[in-house]
């Protein structure tokens, strides 16, 4: 792998395998984002809450980046219209299209099955090229699909050695769903973890580091947040060291369904 690999998904398309994450990423978003670009990432990921839309569209409209090699991933929340909220999402970037727009998380009640079916008008409308969904447990995936023949191409959630699904990701490999790790570096709140920081010094890389890589090695796109310059770097240099076997399997038992956040949306 490289920093510019991919990963296919079910609709043919390819993803990259790393992005930026932009929660709370409103300090001088653009600049950032630009930096992040430059510096070699592929995939922005954002959304209509984070306040940060303005930013990402500013800097990938002005950075020398072909629009066509950003992937741009953002969201519309449960309580909007799907169609409607992906046109004005897109206004505030100030973008033609998305890459792949994401349901934000099931509403209270069902599925949101009427939110997919907004999502896959604005599929059809041109408005993104791809859709999928986040914080959706395996049955709120199959209940959207059933009800509409298509199956996200997506399923974006937390994601670590410390917390995270081997049903999750079973389902996912068998419906050619590909998982984008959220909060991939625990909010940081892990780092110094004894196991990983271990782990971590045999491959002379940081905790950071071995948490992307662990992800990537599952076939798991992660989306790292950093604001500063040298984390975005740090977390862009996962490719040059391989986790062995007994290694991941170590890690994959670290689960504790631990989430920053304070719960695992999908279990
Ligand atoms: N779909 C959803 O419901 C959902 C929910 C949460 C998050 N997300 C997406 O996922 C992205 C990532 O998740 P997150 O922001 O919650 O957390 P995260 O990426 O796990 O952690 C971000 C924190 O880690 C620090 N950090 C970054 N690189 C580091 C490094 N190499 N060494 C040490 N610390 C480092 C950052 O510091 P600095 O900023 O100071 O560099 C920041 O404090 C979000 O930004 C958002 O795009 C989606």
């Amino acid at each position: 792998m490289s920093p510019d690999s991919t990963f296919q998904l079910h609709t043919g398309r390819s993803m990259p395998a790393i992005g930026l994450g932009t929660w709370q990423l409103t300090e001088d978003t653009d600049g950032s984002v630009a930096d992040a670009l430059e510096m070699g990432y592929r995939m922005i990921d954002t959304s209509g809450d984070y306040g940060t839309q303005p930013g990402v569209g500013e800097a990938i409209r002005s950075v020398g980046v072909p629009r066509e090699d950003i992937f741009l991933v953002t969201k519309v929340e449960e309580h909007e219209d799907a169609l409607e909220a992906t046109g004005s999402n897109l206004r505030e970037l100030g973008l033609d299209h998305a890459d792949l727009m994401l349901i934000h998380r099931p509403p209270r009640d069902g599925a949101g099955e009427a939110l997919w079916k907004g999502l896959i008008e604005a599929r059809d409308d041109g408005l993104t090229v791809d859709i999928g969904v986040s914080n959706y447990s395996i049955e709120q995936m199959r209940t959207i699909a059933d009800a509409t023949g298509e199956m996200p191409v997506v399923n974006q959630i937390e994601w670590s050695p410390f917390g995270w699904s081997p049903e999750m990701l079973e389902f996912c490999d068998a419906e050619g769903i590909l998982i984008q790790a959220y909060s991939p570096l625990t909010r940081a709140r892990r780092l110094d973890d004894p196991g990983l920081t271990e782990i971590a010094a045999d491959h002379e890389a940081t905790p950071a580091q071995l948490l992307l890589r662990w992800n990537l090695q599952h076939g798991v796109a992660p989306i790292p947040k950093a604001s500063q310059h040298d984390h975005r770097q740090e977390n862009l240099e996962v490719f040059d060291f391989e986790i062995g076997g007994e290694e991941m399997r170590a890690l994959d038992e670290m689960n504790e369904h631990y989430s920053a956040l304070g719960s695992l949306a999908y279990i």
